[in-house]
């Protein structure tokens, strides 16, 4: 599919010699308004965006960039300067997202901290926006990381809690254009869970072990107009869990039923490592068997209406959850 921005980015590439020419401040401002609108955790936007565009700044900026001499060259240098006082709000932050590492992440030096968080402090969003609001207009830019970056905040005098994170240098472009080769999209995405390949194997449908009792009839038209239309996509195998020496789905059964009902026997599965309530899923693989569903064929028989499985499926699961949590909260 094409569309505006692919078309844009088609375009895009790191600028590193450039024309003499100075960028207008109509399209100066247009760049900065775009990093002004961009999103950032809690709307706190704790970003400066410093304008460097005079020679002689320019050329102080560029020698603490460690021998980076094209810098100098430019037109425009855009400081992304980042706040990096919250630093107690933002090690509770981190402790959040690594619970592990709450306790050395409390203790590590406060100054260390902010400076190893910088990335947190979003301003490369901000920064990303103004690339792109830049090459709409023709100025190309490149992102700088490798500076000195106490040296040039004290530079451009920026108040305490505040440091340069990013540089944006921006310009016309005068060399020849020099893309750089992208991955595939194969190879950088996943669908749902990342997988390796070998991870993957083919397995009978027939012979896994169901651990769902009922088929919502509303999911199921919807799996088999997506097969009759594309096949089993192959792309997002299905999970598997080994019980008592059995594989048994631990989810993916609407999928599977349509794939039998279309003729198809074999089918993509993994092995799930997700930290799932392994007891929870042998109360269902029990509650299958005692009403003889050994495979996903058995549930044939048990499509019912999408409101149906949710009385019949899902609210009993609910409550053998509930039951299973305060029984387990009672335990400790
Ligand atoms: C976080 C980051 C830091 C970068 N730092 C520098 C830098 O210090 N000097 C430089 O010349 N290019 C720097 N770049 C530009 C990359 O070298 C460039 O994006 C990469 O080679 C891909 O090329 P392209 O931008 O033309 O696609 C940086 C890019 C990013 C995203």
């Amino acid at each position: 599919m094409s569309g505006l921005l692919i078309e844009l980015l088609n375009k895009r590439y790191s600028i590193r010699d450039f024309k003499n020419k100075k960028i207008s401040q109509n399209i100066i401002s247009y760049i900065l308004n775009a990093g002004r609108m961009a999103p950032s955790g809690g709307n706190e936007q704790p970003w400066k965006f410093g304008i460097i565009d005079e020679k002689y700044m320019i050329y102080r900026v560029s020698e603490y960039t460690y021998g980076q001499k094209w810098i100098n060259k430019a037109p425009l240098i855009i400081a992304l300067c980042t706040e990096t006082s919250k630093v107690e709000y933002a090690k509770k932050l981190q402790s959040v997202r690594f619970p592990k590492l709450k306790h050395k992440i409390s203790n590590m030096d406060d100054e260390l901290f902010k400076m190893l968080n910088m990335e947190e402090h979003q301003t490369k969003i901000a920064g990303t926006l103004m690339m792109l609001a830049a090459l709409e207009k023709g100025v190309y830019s490149t992102w700088v990381s490798k500076f000195q970056s106490y040296r040039i905040s004290r530079l451009l005098g920026l108040p305490d809690g505040f440091i340069v994170s990013e540089l944006l240098v921006l310009g016309y472009p005068r060399e020849n254009k020099k893309f750089s080769p992208k991955k595939n999209l194969s190879d950088i995405t996943f669908y749902n869970r990342c997988l390796d390949k070998k991870e993957i194997f083919m397995k009978k449908i027939i012979e896994i072990q169901p651990s769902q009792l009922y088929i919502s009839e509303r999911k199921l038209d919807f799996a088999l107009k997506s097969i009759r239309k594309n096949g089993f996509d192959k792309k997002r195998p299905l999970p598997l869990l080994r019980i008592k020496g059995k594989d048994t789905f631990s989810d993916g059964h609407t999928r599977a039923l349509a794939a039998l009902m279309e003729e198809t026997e074999e089918i993509p599965v993994y092995y799930d490592k997700d930290d799932l309530n392994i007891q929870m899923y042998e109360i269902c693989i029990k509650w299958c068997q005692e009403e003889r569903i050994f495979g996903i064929d058995d549930l044939k028989e048990r499509i019912v209406s999408h409101k149906k499985y949710k009385e019949l499926w899902l609210d009993r699961c609910k409550k053998m959850r509930e039951k299973l949590k305060k029984s387990q909260n009672e335990k400790h």
